[in-house]
């Protein structure tokens, strides 16, 4: 595994890059304070500004510096800023199994950006950092997010049950291996 950490990428509408203290006013107003884009996710929508700039000193800015941390911020090559943001999640640096989220602005939905800025990712996390599987999991009534994954070529693999927000609610586990996404490639 070659860890290095949150490095820039880019895609034909996007550039992705390391989140900053300054971005927390588009964090909160872009996506974390909207319960439509909270709906699916662990978190609840943030009331307060405060929430998002915790969110940055607490759990993203301090863990730059590791090398298997990877956590970008996306940001629209049309002017519009910030839009979303993209993660790698690392469990063990020596564990070749990544597993990926995201979220973007509700305004931009249905463009198929995340999709395109997903497959970047994967690139980057087969070619650059060479892991083995990339896994990515969603609510079952997540459909949206679903198309994602099957628009990079995940595949569903199992089901399962987990509590979020204190209820029990249906799970779909998505992977994608590093030959069937070369594979995939090729075939473009
Ligand atoms: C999931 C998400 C990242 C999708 O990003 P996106 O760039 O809109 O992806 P796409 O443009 O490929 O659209 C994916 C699907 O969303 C649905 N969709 C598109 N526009 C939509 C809209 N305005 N409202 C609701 N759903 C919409 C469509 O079913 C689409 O699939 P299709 O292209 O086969 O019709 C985005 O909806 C989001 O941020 N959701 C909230 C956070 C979230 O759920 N994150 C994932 C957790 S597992």
């Amino acid at each position: 595994m070659n860890h290095c950490g949150t490095v820039p990428l880019e895609t034909a509408r996007c550039r992705l890059r390391k989140e900053t203290i300054e971005d927390a006013q588009a964090i909160f107003e872009g996506w974390t304070s909207d319960p439509e884009v909270a709906r699916y996710m662990s978190w609840e929508p943030h009331r307060e500004l405060s929430e998002a700039i915790q969110l940055l000193t607490v759990k993203v800015l301090p863990n730059y510096p590791l090398p298997h941390y990877y956590e970008w911020g996306i940001v629209s090559k049309d002017g519009g800023g910030l839009i979303g943001a993209i993660a790698a999640i690392v469990k063990d640096p020596a564990d070749p199994v990544v597993y990926v989220g995201y979220c973007l602005t509700r305004r931009l939905w249905g463009k198929g950006l995340m999709p395109e800025v997903l497959s970047a990712v994967l690139d980057f996390l087969f070619d650059t950092v060479g892991v083995s599987v990339v896994r990515a999991k969603r609510q079952a009534l997540n459909r949206q997010s679903g198309r994602v994954m099957e628009k990079v070529g995940m595949v569903h693999y199992a089901d399962g049950l987990e509590t979020v927000k204190g209820r029990e609610v249906p799970f779909c586990y998505y992977e994608i291996r590093q030959e069937d996404h070369r594979i995939r490639r090729l075939a473009r």
